[in-house]
């Protein structure tokens, strides 16, 4: 069998911001028999995911599942919604906005990107006014969708995509919404219908505590409407086919059956707990982070405390430490897995994950392997972020 555990006892620490810890009962669920995904049975199953996902994504309208990682959803809502050439706007947030918006180019899109001139916007959520003042100049309508990123992954900055939706209708633009929550959905509040987003992309091991290998589509009536006339060749992605089989619970090609038992029990965990309990749960333990990195004189990645993410923290080690280092440490001596710092921060900042299967004495642990790796590393805190986010948490 492939080793993958290394040779310390006891039980690994996952704390990057997802793939995140998959609670055993959903890795239980997970190993139940396959099943003829044509069969009988699978149709009605296949209809509680549907449903389920709906009140996951806070939607009464369609949700695609593929069988994809986040990247394949992405593309999945691109070529769904927009026409080669098409004029696509990005708000840069951070490594996330960045691929995306480099896969848009891949496929033949013309991203623009902005972000507030004289700002890090890797350190701040998204200002809505620069998206209205930007579609108040498009008067001919060339821009055909916002893409934006909810809970941007390489910073730990959440941004107000309600705010987005304001902004673009106060500009009485037509261009589609389409928001990355992958890392959002299942940890951060996330409302596709309120919020007025056209398509959220998400995927599966993030919030929803599952594997990676399911992606999603949340789609709105204008999203579907406009997907009818798009001329984008596709075949795999597109939404017509999807939607017309799962109108009994099918799918046109095998989808992940047994990730999609998994995804059964954990919509099952988090709708019997009740989704505002579950994001309040986030909200806490990111919270007893950040007074951790308080208590041991480190910077906080978001600047902006509205927009501080519930799913991970981000942050910047002292100038001349080597956060992979840390990372490296604390991976080697006590089975603790840090998130690195990406794109333009890689090196000066690791970041924590608090979301899957992870509760106060699971984040405890991370938080006590972070502080003794800063020590190995020769740091000396101003005081113990362990403590500090004990009496947090107490
Ligand atoms: C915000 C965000 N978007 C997109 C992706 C890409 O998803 P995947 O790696 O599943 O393809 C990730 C992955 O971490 C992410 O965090």
């Amino acid at each position: 069998m492939l080793k993958l555990d290394n040779h310390l006892s006891g039980r690994h620490f996952l704390h990057i911001p997802g793939p995140s810890p998959v609670p055993s009962r959903v890795l239980r669920s997970i190993s139940y028999q396959t099943i003829d995904h044509r069969g009988p049975e699978f149709g009605a199953f296949g209809l509680q995911v549907l449903e389920g996902i709906q009140k996951i994504f806070q939607t009464k309208q369609p949700v695609i599942v593929y069988s994809a990682s986040g990247t394949g959803a992405w593309e999945g809502a691109l070529v769904n919604v927009l026409n080669s050439g098409d004029k696509v706007l990005f708000y840069e947030t951070g490594q996330f906005a960045n691929l995306w918006r480099a896969l848009a180019k891949r496929i033949g899109l013309e991203p623009e990107v902005i972000g507030k001139v004289g700002q890090d916007t890797w350190r701040w959520g998204i200002d809505a006014d620069l998206i209205e003042e930007r579609l108040l100049k498009d008067t001919q309508h060339e821009i055909k969708a916002v893409c934006v990123v909810h809970n941007e992954t390489s910073t730990g900055v959440t941004s107000n995509i309600a705010a987005v939706r304001k902004a673009i209708d106060a500009a009485k633009h037509p261009a589609l919404l389409l928001v990355d929550s992958v890392s959002g959905l299942g940890a951060a509040e996330y409302r596709h219908d309120q919020w007025g987003a056209d398509v959220t992309i998400s995927g599966s091991q993030k919030g929803l505590m599952l594997p990676p290998g399911i992606g999603f589509n949340a789609l709105s009536p204008r999203a579907i409407e406009v997907s009818k006339g798009i001329k984008t060749p596709k075949s795999y992605w597109a939404w017509d086919e999807i939607l017309e089989s799962n109108k009994t619970g099918y799918w046109p090609t095998t989808p992940s059956t047994n990730l999609m038992y998994g995804l059964h029990e954990a919509m099952d965990m988090m709708l019997t707990e009740g989704l505002d309990t579950v994001f309040a749960r986030h909200q806490r333990l990111a919270e007893a982070c950040r007074h951790a990195a308080l208590a041991w004189g480190l910077e906080n990645q978001c600047l902006d405390a509205e927009c501080y993410s519930p799913v991970l923290t981000c942050i910047s080690v002292p100038e001349g430490m080597d956060a992979d280092l840390l990372r490296k440490h604390a991976l080697e001596k006590f089975n603790l897995s840090l998130g690195t710092g990406l794109g333009k921060i890689k090196g000066k900042a690791f970041r924590i994950g608090h979301l899957g299967d992870c509760n106060e004495l699971s984040l405890m642990a991370a938080l006590s392997g972070v502080e003794m790796s800063l020590g190995a590393m020769g740091f000396k805190p101003k005081a113990s972020g362990v403590v500090a986010a004990q009496e947090f948490l107490k």
